[in-house]
């Protein structure tokens, strides 16, 4: 099996649109204050031998344009959830593309998307990112001096070095639950359980999870994803829609990131 995944962008512009020629920046194009938005369609599916395709990317690309995106100027027009918008259109693409999309996914932002799997349009998946400063040292107790030096290298410069993290927790809704779980939630919560807790921190020294001489964890990326879960989870099960925190994943740089639970 394989996964075929093709990004569709388009803008959402007062009145008209005028058809673009540029798929690749969006079509169509943005005009003055529009909306642009990205659908990315994952379908799973076996290869056709003879084509070598697991589905037409121009058949994705129409009947996101054709079908979809008026149903995105709808909303826009009537304020509607974009949730529900997306299940509309997972549901609508289900039944027109020749493979069924495992995952339609709208990216209303560079930082937050809402996904759904048109085969369980009852949840949606949110993410969105954030982002704290902080410093950190990595030297295990467990080991030398010497071996300390060897396995983090730069890493274990005494006084600590810094890095911008970014943090992506993602939380599974059900659609139908009132009071629906906001992204206005997640942010307070995130807010409250992580971004104060550790921005502008030394986490070895600041913060009790990640101080290893009182029983904490040495803060590398993969530990600092996993305590950032432990300490979201049980705030956004609070809420009283009964969310579920899926992930959370946390990059120390733009090249090297932690997803935890994997
Ligand atoms: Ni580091």
């Amino acid at each position: 099996m394989h996964l075929l995944t093709r990004s569709v962008r388009f803008a959402i512009n007062e009145g008209v649109s005028a058809p673009g020629r540029n798929g690749y920046a969006g079509n169509p194009p943005v005009s003055g204050f529009g909306r642009w938005l990205e659908l990315v369609v994952t379908c799973r599916g076996t290869v056709d031998q003879a084509t070598g395709y697991l589905i037409d990317i121009k058949a994705v690309d129409s009947h996101v344009r054709n079908d979809a995106v008026p149903l995105f100027q709808q909303a826009v027009a009537s304020g509607e959830d974009p949730t529900l918008t997306l299940r509309a259109v997972a549901q609508i693409l289900a039944t027109k593309l020749p493979v069924t999309p495992q995952s339609v996914r709208l990216r209303l932002t560079p930082y937050h998307d809402i996904e759904m799997a048109p085969s369980d349009p009852s949840y949606a998946l949110i993410r969105q990112r954030f982002d704290f400063s902080a410093a950190h040292r990595l030297h295990s107790p467990a080991l030398s001096d010497a071996e300390n030096l060897k396995l983090y290298g730069k890493c274990n410069n005494p006084r600590g070095h810094g890095h911008n993290y970014i943090v992506q927790p993602v939380v599974k809704v059900r659609l139908d639950s009132h009071p629906a779980f906001s992204l206005v939630d997640l942010e307070a919560i995130t807010d409250q359980a992580v971004i104060q807790a550790f921005d502008h921190k030394h986490l070895n020294e600041d913060t009790p999870e990640f101080n290893v001489e009182k029983g904490g964890v040495l803060p590398s990326v993969e530990n600092i994803a996993r305590i950032c879960f432990g300490r979201l989870g049980p705030a956004i099960a609070a809420h009283p829609s009964r969310p579920t925190l899926e992930s959370v994943t946390v990059w120390e740089t733009d090249r090297t990131s932690a997803t935890y639970p994997g």
